[in-house]
């Protein structure tokens, strides 16, 4: 087996919405995250792991487990507030700060542009619908970071989970259409916008920087798909679900085109994007250096059999049925989280194959781990065996994906420390370090060491070798 070299990008990831908190300080516009209602009993984006006042501390733990990368993101609203499209300099200065710490402890940072937290003035004004609105702001925001930060920033990501967004906006926030196949086909109209965005900004990039090695990379959640069985019509609903989920994305990023499968289903239902003369030209032109990619989970999916299209969105589990595609199974040979997430160590290795033999280029792990609800004893101490176990045996499989000649180049689970999840809250915990809070917002933000902790660290210090 392969040994993992020195200079793997081990780290953790957060993002801006779900870290930060200070939604309203220094400037900051609003973003839609603030808009979507939450549970009774699941916290809001309002004040998260407080992150923004306590930064520093947050870096320092970080450095004390060996990070050798960190994976943020910058909130899109902190820097450009509002349409107006002026920058927020307290916003930037709050990065350069960070950046500038990070650096200070050798830790890269690896900068998403844009994680979920679209600004509620563009929203409003009709989001991604409005190609002349969004794209332009999109990359005047992107400029703004590429001109502070280039050269101590080496690694972008775009667009955080696009694919993600685009299946799931009626949870993350973008929808604008909620019936049915009408909802698809605006969804994949925003889906072409971003796109052209995306590629403007990594052409961008690449013309006027990133001329010291720096790189940039699209981060989409990307999970191999299984059929429930040898069924042949199970198999098709796979491959084309895997088409739909998956390479749609990165065919347009990487490639240039439509991927054929997918734009088949689009015309067969009559939900294709509208292209103007110009727009390919324009995605074949950006091309990224590296896949970011998170990966959580495999999906099983079986032959379709709803006849409607229902959005659904529960506490547990998203479920997404296309009817003439697939519908989801739940896989019964794989463990199940608290969260009833599927657990698929085995799936991280096939994911990774699929994109090299896809896409050839390097991959960087931008998000894996387990949502888990932990307790802190009343020495202060929080034993997550339970995540230690989920992550080590990810890790184990690294040296198997490197020998199989897959150019992985660094792994950062989510997340680094506490966060508040998408739509469950603090207390699916995720992170190396505890935060003293709950959802309805008791607690002092004082962080604790978790069991993980001492043992990543242990991890990153053997180059991944003592994992036990
Ligand atoms: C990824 C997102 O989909 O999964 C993160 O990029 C998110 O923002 C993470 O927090 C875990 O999902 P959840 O729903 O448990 O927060």
């Amino acid at each position: 087996m392969k040994k993992i070299p020195k200079d793997f990008l081990w780290g953790a990831s957060t993002s801006a919405y779900q870290v930060e908190g200070a939604t309203d300080a220094d400037g900051k516009g609003k973003s839609i995250q603030d808009l979507i209602p939450q549970k009774p009993g699941v916290s809001n984006f309002a004040t998260t792991s407080d992150h923004y006042n306590h930064w520093k501390e947050d870096v320092k733990l970080m450095a004390e487990m060996g990070f050798k990368s960190y994976r943020f993101s910058i909130s899109w609203p902190r820097i450009m507030p509002d349409l107006t499209g002026n920058i927020n300099e307290k916003g930037m200065k709050f990065y350069e700060n960070l950046i500038d710490e990070l650096i200070k402890y050798k830790i890269e940072p690896i900068v998403t542009i844009w994680h979920f937290d679209l600004p509620l003035e563009i929203h409003n004004a009709g989001g991604w619908d409005e190609r002349d609105l969004a794209i332009p702001l999109f990359v005047k925001y992107s400029k703004a970071l590429f001109e502070r930060f280039d050269g101590k920033v080496k690694y972008w990501l775009t667009i955080n989970e696009q694919n993600m967004m685009i299946m799931f906006g009626h949870v993350l926030g973008l929808v604008q259409v909620t019936d049915g196949y009408k909802h698809l086909k605006n969804m994949y109209q925003q889906n072409h916008h971003m796109m052209i965005a995306q590629a403007e900004v990594m052409k961008m990039y690449h013309d006027n920087f990133g001329k010291k090695g720096g790189k940039i990379g699209p981060a989409p959640n990307i999970a191999t798909v299984y059929p429930k069985t040898c069924d042949p019509k199970d198999v098709n609903a796979a491959y084309r679900t895997s088409a739909i989920r998956n390479w749609l994305y990165l065919d347009l990023s990487v490639k240039g085109i439509y991927n054929q499968t997918v734009w088949q289903w689009f015309e067969s239902n009559n939900i294709a994007p509208t292209i103007k003369d110009g727009d390919m030209e324009i995605i074949a032109q950006g091309k990224p250096d590296f896949i970011g990619y998170n990966y959580y989970n495999s999906m099983t999916v079986e032959k379709p059999e709803v006849k409607e299209l229902v959005l659904k969105g529960s506490d547990q589990q998203l479920a997404f049925d296309i009817p003439d595609v697939f519908k989801a199974f739940k896989n019964d040979k794989l463990q199940q989280t608290k969260f009833r997430w599927g657990v698929d160590p085995s799936g991280f290795l096939q994911t990774s194959r699929e994109l090299n033999d896809r896409y050839g280029l390097p991959i960087l792990l931008t998000e894996n781990g387990l949502g888990h609800e932990d307790v802190l004893t009343k020495d202060g101490k929080i034993h997550d065996e339970y995540r230690i176990n989920f992550l080590r045996e990810h890790i184990k499989l690294i040296p198997q994906i490197l020998t199989e000649g897959i150019d992985l180049i660094g792994y950062n689970p989510w997340s680094a420390i506490d966060l508040v999840s998408t739509h469950q809250g603090i207390k699916k915990r995720y992170g190396f370090v505890y935060i003293d809070r709950d959802d309805e917002g008791n607690g002092d933000f004082k962080r604790y060491k978790k069991d993980s902790f001492h043992w990543y660290k242990k991890v990153i210090s053997s180059d991944g070798e003592d994992l036990d």
